[in-house]
């Protein structure tokens, strides 16, 4: 598996199971890799658009961001889709057991108070948040 990262968190992406991490702002991943199986894009713009070029034909792309361009797919002979994750109880039920079992590990960048809710969202919009950000409701 191969993830991108800023170096700071390379460490943490290979905790994570990534065999190889590239360092998205001093190297261009579409031009170190070529023919992969899978791309799951969670940057979108500019990432999803040189994402095409990296797969092998017959590859998927997946963008949990926006909906990749299908002209696109069809040139690079691949099949792209946007993945939309709908939360619901059973759903989550599920995810809290992976936890549980030690399956799934969830990094936590910050708690905070519900009340501070606003600078959850602005630390999320900065693009810059390691992890989940998690509010606690008022006690
Ligand atoms: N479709 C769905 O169901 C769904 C569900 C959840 C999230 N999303 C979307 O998925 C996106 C990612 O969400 P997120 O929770 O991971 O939060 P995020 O806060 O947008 O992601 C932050 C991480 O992305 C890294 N990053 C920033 N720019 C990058 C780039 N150009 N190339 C590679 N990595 C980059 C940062 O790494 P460094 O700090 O190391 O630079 C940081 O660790 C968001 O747009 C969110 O809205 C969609």
């Amino acid at each position: 598996m191969i993830s991108t990262a800023s170096a700071a968190n390379a460490d943490l992406v290979h905790s994570l199971g990534a065999d190889q991490v590239i360092d998205y702002r001093t190297e261009d991943f579409s031009v170190a890799l070529r023919d992969v199986d899978v791309v799951l894009d969670t940057v979108g713009g500019e990432t999803l658009s040189k994402s095409y070029q990296v797969l092998k034909p017959g590859g998927f792309l997946i963008s949990i961001v926006m909906p990749p361009d299908q002209e696109q797919a069809k040139a690079h002979d691949i099949t792209a889709t946007f993945f939309g994750h709908r939360s619901h109880a059973a759903r989550l039920d599920l995810i809290s057991g992976l936890c549980d079992a030690g399956k799934l590990r969830v990094i936590v960048d910050r708690t905070l108070h519900l009340s501070d809710m606003q600078d959850g969202l602005t630390h999320s919009a900065s693009g810059r948040a390691c992890g989940k950000i998690l509010l606690r409701p008022a006690q």
